[in-house]
């Protein structure tokens, strides 16, 4: 598959099935995460694999959008790690840096029969609480993964697509 048929084909997945994640496959989505660019390459990422029945309750606590899945990634920045701008007073890029690394892990999965969600649908005080986080850690991004259950199929939002030249100004 082309990166353009990957990106055509992933979607949100918002119903998933019970099927665990073989242990071979989460080291993919991992190493798809180790591999993502990090501004100056400062990989401050931190992961969280959320797999035990008391992890995903607690994820189920901290967003309304598990959907069902058996594993969750909460990609998390270390902001003792992150780039800090010398440019711009009060930009790092925490944000960007989680951003990335999940869209790796989204479109990993994609390419190897997964399915995931990103989800930014949480309180990070909550999450940090939840999670008993240290100060310095920032949630950036949940992502729900695993097999799409039957009656899962993408959002009508999937399709909807804005043009080219809405989005793109050629200078
Ligand atoms: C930054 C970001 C935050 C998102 N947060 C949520 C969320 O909290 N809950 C959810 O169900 N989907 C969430 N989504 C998924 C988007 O709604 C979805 O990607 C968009 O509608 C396009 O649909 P598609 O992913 O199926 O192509 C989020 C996506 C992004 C990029």
């Amino acid at each position: 598959m082309s990166f353009i048929e990957l990106s055509k084909k992933r979607y949100s997945t918002r119903f998933f099935s019970s099927k665990k994640v073989e242990e071979e496959k989460i080291q993919l989505l991992l190493e798809a995460a180790q591999n993502a660019p990090t501004a100056k390459n400062n990989q401050p990422q931190h992961i969280y694999l959320l797999q035990s029945d008391e992890a995903l309750e607690k994820a189920k606590k901290a967003t309304p959008c598990v959907y069902g899945a058996p594993l969750v990634f909460l990609v998390c920045i270390n902001m003792n790690e992150v780039w800090v701008s010398s440019t711009e007073k009060g930009a790092d890029s925490a944000d960007i840096d989680g951003s990335i690394i999940t869209t790796h892990i989204a479109l990993e999965a994609a390419d190897i029969g997964l399915s995931s969600c990103i989800v930014r649908m949480f309180d990070s005080e909550k999450v940090k609480e939840i999670f008993a986080l240290p100060s310095y850690m920032k949630p950036v991004l949940f992502l729900p993964v695993g097999y799409p259950s039957e009656k899962d199929q993408p959002n009508p939002r999937h399709y909807s697509r804005k043009l080219l030249s809405e989005t793109v100004t050629k200078l």
